[in-house]
Formats: C-alpha cells, sequence, structure tokens
C-alpha cells in the first residue's frame, strides 16, 4: 500500500478536489480596468494542466477603490466576470477546482506597479481616496484613510455579495474572502490598526463584526452547495496586534458562520517585522487552528519539496497544502511530486509521451 496522503482526493460541501494541492492566491498586476485576458489564461491554465486540485485565483478587488494597484484583476462587474469564465472553464476541463481570491485593500490600495516600486499613488499619478478603520496610514509612505462610517462599511459587505455574485456567475466553484496581510478586513481585525470606538472596534468580538457581515452578506447570495474559504494572518508578528489566541477563536467563529477552510497565512498589517523564515513556518499556526478550531486549514509558506508536502499532510498540520512561489517556477510540480511520490495519477492526455 501507498502511504502517500498527499494526492487523496478532499470534499468541502459538494466539491470534491482530487488532491491536497492548493495554488496560492498571487497577485499578477496584469489586468485592465480590472479585466483578466490571454495573461491568465496561461498562467492558471498551465497550473490546472500541471495538475493542481485547487486553484485559488489571486486576490480580485469587489470595488475600484479596493485595489492594491490600477493593474489588480476585478470582480465588481459583469464585464470583469465574463472575461474569467473563459479561465475557470477552462482549469475545470483540466480537472481542477477553481475558487477566487475577494478582496479589499483597504489603507494599503491605491499603490503603483510592483514594477516601479509600489509606491503610493498620488492623486495627480491615478492614485485614489483609501479608506481604512481608523485615521492612521500603513507607513509614513501611505496616505492616512478615510475613517469608514457606517455607510462606508455597509457598502464593503454589499461589495463583496456583488463580488461572490458575479464569481459565481462566472463559474467559480468556491471563493475566499481576503482577511489577511493588512488589507481591509485585517486592519479591522487587529487592534494595531483599528482603533475605533464604536460597534466595529475596541473588543475581539467588535473586531470580527465587519468580517462576520461581510460573510453573512456573501452567504445571502452565494449558493449554499459552494464553499466560502477565509484567509486570515494568524499573528501580526507584532506585540499588542493579533495573536494565535484571538486566530483560533476567530476560526471557531467563522465555523459556526459556514466558513468551509481558514487559509492560515501571516503578517502585513505593520511594515518592518521580524519575522524568521524556514520551510513550513507558518505550519504551527496552521495545525493549531485545525486541532483547536476544529476546522480544516491549508498550510502556506515555503513549502517545496514533495517529501515534506505530503508530511504536512499525514501529520496533521494541515488539510491543503498551498504553494505559491514553487508552483510559479514549476506550474507541473503536481505531476513531478506524483512520480517522486511513487503515485499514479492522471496526467493530460496531450502530454501522455512525455510521461514519467
Ligand atoms: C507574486 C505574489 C503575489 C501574491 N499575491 C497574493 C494575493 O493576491 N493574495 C494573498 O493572500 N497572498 C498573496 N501572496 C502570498 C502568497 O499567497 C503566499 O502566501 C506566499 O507567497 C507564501 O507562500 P510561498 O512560500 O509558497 O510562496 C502573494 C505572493 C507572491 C509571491
Amino acid at each position: 500500500m501507498n502511504p502517500v496522503k498527499l494526492f487523496e482526493p478532499i470534499e468541502f460541501k459538494g466539491v470534491r478536489v482530487k488532491n491536497k494541492i492548493m495554488m496560492a492566491p498571487m497577485c499578477m498586476y496584469s489586468a485592465i480596468n480590472g479585466v483578466v485576458g490571454a495573461f491568465h489564461m496561461a498562467h492558471l491554465g498551465a497550473r490546472a494542466l500541471g495538475g493542481v486540485g485547487l486553484i485559488m485565483v489571486e486576490a480580485t478587488a469587489v470595488s475600484p477603490e479596493g485595489r492594491i494597484s490600477p493593474y489588480d484583476s476585478g470582480i465588481w462587474n459583469k464585464g470583469q466576470a465574463k472575461a474569467f469564465s473563459p479561465v475557470v472553464d477552462f482549469c475545470k476541463s483540466c480537472g481542477s477546482v477553481v475558487g477566487i481570491q475577494l478582496a479589499h485593500a483597504g489603507r494599503k490600495a491605491s499603490t503603483d506597479h510592483p514594477l516601479r516600486g509600489s509606491k503610493p499613488l498620488k492623486p495627480s499619478e491615478g492614485g485614489w481616496q483609501v479608506l481604512g478603520p481608523s485615521p492612521f496610514s500603513f507607513d509614513p509612505s501611505h496616505p492616512v484613510p478615510k475613517e469608514m462610517d457606517e455607510g462606508d462599511i455597509a457598502k464593503v459587505a454589499e461589495d463583496f455579495a456583488n463580488g461572490a455574485k458575479n464569481a459565481d456567475e462566472a463559474g467559480f466553484d468556491l471563493i475566499e474572502i481576503h482577511a489577511a496581510h493588512g488589507y481591509l478586513i485585517n486592519e479591522f481585525l487587529s487592534p494595531i490598526s483599528n482603533k475605533r470606538v464604536d460597534n466595529y472596534g475596541g473588543s475581539p468580538q467588535n473586531r470580527m463584526r465587519l468580517l462576520l457581515e461581510v460573510i453573512s452578506a456573501v452567504k445571502a447570495v452565494w449558493p449554499a452547495n459552494k464553499p466560502i474559504f477565509v484567509r486570515i494572518s494568524v499573528v501580526d508578528w507584532v506585540k499588542g496586534g493579533v495573536d494565535l489566541e484571538f486566530s483560533i477563536s476567530l476560526a471557531r467563529k467563522l465555523k459556526e458562520h459556514g466558513v468551509s477552510l481558514i487559509d492560515c497565512s501571516s503578517g502585513g498589517v505593520s511594515p518592518n517585522v521580524n519575522i524568521e523564515l524556514y520551510f513550513g513556518y507558518q505550519l504551527g499556526f496552521s495545525k493549531e487552528i485545525r486541532e483547536k478550531a476544529a476546522i480544516p486549514v491549508s498550510g502556506v509558506g515555503l513549502i517545496t519539496e514533495p517529501g515534506f508536502a505530503d508530511f504536512i499532510i499525514g501529520y496533521g498540520m494541515a488539510d491543503m497544502v498551498e504553494m505559491g512561489r514553487e508552483l510559479l517556477r514549476n506550474p507541473y510540480w503536481p505531476l513531478y511530486a506524483a512520480h517522486k511520490l511513487g503515485v499514479e495519477i492522471e496526467w493530460p492526455t496531450q502530454y501522455h509521451r512525455a510521461k514519467y
């Protein structure tokens, strides 16, 4: 008997994923007016051909002001959703499940293309008013966000719901709410960026309110048989910030609200934090959330080796192994990993003559 667990299927609600390999959401800054095109077909299609079980499409803005940059993909209108459809269809035809990360960048919005240094854009350069829970900038180079009033907050929940509706129409199998990396929802969750004294600030319960309202709004339009994932920063890596204990209680709440998986990342609320990096450095977080909140999790961060990826599943550190940069280097990683681990999997028929 082959003991390998990485290539066993897994189900979320009614959605069956053929293996436990998940492509991490990665912004490509290659959309025009939020519309994806040939690049995304080639980029995501290659990973689908390469055998990725679950492809999570990059952080995709639910409103123009929620974009990190003018080059982000968007899903706030029907044209953007329509452009995603053939990409989703192709990836599904290769046997992948396809999700999309719905995002609002909050006070970290309105920045330039990474090739030009991701600097905040001035109004004269096409920049826009950024929003946040409290009037404090991310760092001195970023603008001070508008402190969101209740109308702004209600609009964010509506925008996520509208994005979810469009994602459903585009054919996505699942959505992931981006509540990590110092973007809007994370800014509300973290006491570092949230200094509000109303119902949305202060106690852990109040700081969780926006995320839970977003989920309720999304659930009103998103099909009940399709899963919802949430990506969180389990820790801010800053004293006084979000910590493991808070994230465990958040994960329990999200489970009560019907969330199918917690995608366990970290950091992003504060600049210049010291993170000690090593292979699988965030897996301690996913293991704790999985055990203490009893909810499926994905583990991510410097995972590159097939044996290590399989160990993560076997040892119970995560239910899905999520990979970013390694899949940028090698879109066919799952085919290679199966060979390395001695597992027979289906190859694209067009590639049979190259099979190991
Ligand atoms: C080019 C690039 C773009 C990224 N964009 C996103 C994103 O859109 N949403 C997100 O939650 N994380 C994003 N991340 C973080 C990745 O999803 C992942 O968590 C991180 O790269 C660590 O995994 P890795 O070591 O396997 O790359 C991005 C990372 C990279 C390298």
